[in-house]
């Protein structure tokens, strides 16, 4: 990411910055990996490191399904029921050891804060809309956005109504814009499908110098613990840096388009450790006379495709609806299904809208995706004889 600065700072790091009664505000340093990666210099009223208590709140840690036979899956979300806040209503669909799927029907407002020590967290806004307050400032949010959150950042959501439909990815290692956009300078190059004007980091930094009793959930190691912190905790004056959250909203992806099929990765909208999230977006198809406008079977034979289908209008796929999710495993080839190539010929565009993710180690499903199993998704690309 750049460099982003808001809110009052001194001159340099490390020196005496007083607030207007004569105290110090207390310099934190906000890395996500060491003191060698990127990071930011808030400076707060209080001290962020006093806590009146915390109550531990148990374990978070998915439980996957270790053993599954091999096949295609297509999951439902619709049949979910709005369940708990942005955080207490995450379902976990899938995950392997560098990210987890989280489909959230949010039914409630978050009362609390949440701070996720155990990785970044990008969630995307299925339907809905919303701002996010955060230690670095307010996001207003709404319908297509991603919202990449660095590890450690303390924030709390809220909806303008409920119940919305949104994703929580979690990603272990760093989400970051992929390498192959930028230049050595990390600015983005002409081919990139987006700009820095299309990233938008917090607006604006209300400052809340309040004491009382103030939730902080915080997710470490798999555990939750709750602390009450006797002030505010956004309680930020100033900050700047290269680590902070912020929206992207999938329709501002500018789609490449070429004569014949041009193949996943230039979809690629993040890079995590061990993942890509992809957008696929309403755009012009390929334009060769004779052009098949759908993707070729393929054999993804080292990676697991997941995608997440905003509207029903993908083309290579049938049967799947708004909200659906379908898993197309590694070890077994996926493509149209019968008929769908046919029918694609001679379209000049497409509607489609889905978020995939493509991971490079093999997910484990959860028994809550079972629960809302197509099971004859994988009779599908049957030939009718
Ligand atoms: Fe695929």
């Amino acid at each position: 990411m750049r460099y982003v600065a808001l809110g009052q700072l001194p001159k340099k790091h490390h020196i005496q910055f007083r607030k207007p009664d004569g105290g110090l505000y207390t310099e934190q340093l906000f890395s996500t990996h060491g003191f060698s990666s990127t990071m930011s210099t808030l400076y707060h009223i209080h001290l962020p490191t006093e806590v009146t208590s915390w109550e531990d709140m148990g374990s978070c840690a998915p439980v996957y399904l270790e053993e599954q036979a091999l096949r295609h899956l297509h999951l439902k979300t619709k049949r979910l029921q709005p369940l708990g806040d942005a955080i207490t209503g995450r379902i976990c669909m899938m995950g392997n050891g560098d990210l987890e799927w989280n489909q959230v029907l949010v039914a409630d407002q978050m009362d609390y804060f949440f701070k996720n020590t155990d990785g970044d967290e990008c969630l995307f806004i299925h339907d809905g809309s919303g701002h996010m307050e955060s230690l670095f400032g307010t996001i207003h949010f709404r319908e297509g956005d991603y919202i990449v959150i660095p590890r450690g950042t303390i924030y709390k959501l809220h909806f303008d109504k409920l119940p919305v439909n949104m994703l929580a990815i979690v990603s272990y290692g760093k989400i970051e814009v992929p390498k192959r956009y930028r230049n050595e300078y990390g600015q983005l190059m002409e081919h990139a499908p987006f700009k820095e004007r299309d990233f938008r980091p917090p607006s604006d930094l209300p400052v809340h110098d309040e004491e009382g009793a103030f939730k902080v959930l915080i997710r470490s190691r798999n555990h939750l613990t709750m602390y009450t912190m006797p002030h505010h905790p956004l309680d930020v004056v100033g900050w700047d840096g290269y680590d902070f959250p912020y929206a992207f909203n999938i329709h501002d992806f500018q789609p490449i388009t070429g004569k014949l099929h041009m193949p996943p990765p230039i979809h690629q909208t993040f890079q995590g450790n061990g993942f890509v999230v992809c957008s696929f977006c309403p755009r012009m198809l390929d334009y060769h006379p004779d052009a098949i406008v759908v993707p070729y079977v393929h054999s993804n034979v080292d990676s697991d495709e997941v995608l997440y289908y905003c509207n029903d209008k993908f083309g290579s796929r049938k049967g799947i609806e708004e909200g659906s999710i379908t898993i197309h495993p590694l070890g077994i080839p996926h493509g149209p299904q019968p008929g769908a190539v046919e029918a694609s010929i001679g379209a000049k565009q497409t509607e489609e809208l889905a978020v995939m993710v493509d991971t490079h180690r093999p997910f484990k499903i959860t028994q809550a995706a079972l629960d809302i199993e197509d099971p004859d998704y994988w009779k599908s690309w049957q030939v009718k004889r």
